[in-house]
């Protein structure tokens, strides 16, 4: 039976890898929706190339672009952040959740309110409104498919029938670009050796949150509400060759690990295919060609972002919600090159200590500490009022 997909973010690095693991199967799925922030020509070009029902731009005054590059195609264009929303409604089997940041969380809620099945690969809106993303999908019968490499990894050794007997969840982690650089100089690193990470091609956010591994600090809280496991359970190990992606360890003393090439198509046809697998054009292992599979401890002292992450889930959501903003303002501060990398922590560290005691029961409540984060770090960093940078409350056109 064909199978009808969207993918929200097609544009990006898992958004690409996602159509690439798509058409490998032409014939068994049908793509509805495709969409992008202000990748006109690369949107364009994917919807025809799939024969996409629909594709949406998300920056409201691109909608004439795309309508110019889809004319003479039975295609439909929208655009705006409602029409991004309003997708989720639209019958299909499988989306793929593949926006950077906290402007995937609203089109997420809506899908997961209509009972649909998403694959996340989009963080950012699981550590800011974890328990309430996790309470709205078993509310509605909706269904996660984890997509982040180390999750997927959990969720393909993680028997449920065995949860209670899980002693630790150990989240591998390259280790970055400055795994071997002395801790103090990495404040003089610049966006682009910051930005050259070892083993994965990705986005410029998570690329730079590898480096200061506040990545690895997003997917413990990630690895939290999306196995239910409480903090002290959920350990973090550097290897550096990104080989085995995470384990699970039991009381019995097995540990499982899952292994596969640092390739993003592996986790993506997991979850496009799950509960069955199928044939993707991954990259396979070798085992014989395999350089040793190394591992050590994260140095603390040099990567203290990871160290976040456990101080949040020791105190409520909204701290929570207040370091992802924080995070995501101070990254694009750092890209810009607005502050250095080691301002990064200090922003983070900031937002965190000053960030208000509180559990944020509706998307509003968690809308409005990401908001305010946003706006007060932003102000103190000095972007211009009014400039392109991502906020709710965006105005909405959609069609
Ligand atoms: N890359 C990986 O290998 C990887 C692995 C695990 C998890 N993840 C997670 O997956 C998510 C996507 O990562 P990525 O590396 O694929 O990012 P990316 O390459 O930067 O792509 C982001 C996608 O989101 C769209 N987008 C950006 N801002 C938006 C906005 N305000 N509203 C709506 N859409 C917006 C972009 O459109 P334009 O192209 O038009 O700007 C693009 O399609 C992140 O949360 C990341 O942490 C990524």
């Amino acid at each position: 039976m064909v199978k009808t997909v969207s993918i929200w973010g097609s544009t990006g690095s898992v958004g690409k890898n996602t159509l690439d693991v798509i058409n490998a199967h032409p014939h068994q799925y049908q793509v509805q929706v495709l969409t992008a922030h202000q990748n006109v020509a690369m949107l364009a070009e994917q919807a025809m190339a799939c024969r996409a029902q629909k594709a949406i731009i998300t920056r409201p005054n691109l909608y004439a672009d795309l309508k110019n590059a889809l004319s003479g195609t039975s295609i439909e264009v929208a655009a705006g952040e409602n029409a991004l929303c309003d997708s989720a409604d639209m019958p299909c089997d499988w989306t793929m959740s593949a926006i950077v940041g906290m402007a995937g969380i609203r089109p997420l809620m809506r899908a997961l309110a209509r009972g649909k099945t998403v694959a996340v690969a989009n963080k950012e809106p699981l550590v800011s409104a974890g328990s309430l993303i996790m309470d709205t999908m078993r509310r509605y019968g909706a269904q996660i498919l984890p997509v982040d490499s180390e999750h997927n990894a959990i969720f393909q050794i993680l028997n449920p029938a065995h949860h209670t007997a899980v002693t630790r969840l150990i989240l591998t982690a390259s280790g970055g670009p400055f795994r071997t650089w002395p801790a103090d100089t990495l404040s003089t690193a610049t966006v682009a050796q910051a930005l050259a990470h070892p083993n994965w091609q990705m986005g410029k956010k998570i690329s730079i949150d590898s480096a200061t591994m506040m990545n690895k600090a997003l997917e413990v809280i990630e690895a939290h509400h999306l196995f239910a496991m409480p903090a002290h359970k959920i350990d973090v190990v550097i290897h550096p060759q990104s080989i085995i992606h995470s384990m699970v360890e039991y009381e019995d003393g097995s540990m499982l690990a899952q292994m596969g090439s640092p390739d993003m198509r592996v986790p993506i046809s997991y979850a496009l295919t799950w509960p069955d697998r199928q044939a993707s054009p991954a990259q396979r292992l070798d085992l014989t060609t395999l350089t040793p599979l190394t591992f050590e401890p994260v140095c603390t002292q040099k990567f203290p972002a990871l160290g976040l992450a456990y101080d949040v889930l020791g105190l409520s959501s909204s701290h929570a919600a207040a370091l992802n903003a924080a995070n995501e303002v101070a990254v694009e501060a750092f890209l810009r090159g607005m502050i250095s990398f080691a301002d990064i922590y200090k922003i983070n560290h900031k937002a965190v200590t000053r960030a208000p005691r509180g559990e944020l029961a509706s998307l509003e409540d968690v809308l409005a500490v990401d908001c305010q984060v946003r706006d007060e770090i932003q102000s103190e960093l000095g972007f211009t009022k009014g400039e392109p940078l991502y906020r709710h409350q965006q105005a909405g056109v959609t069609s």
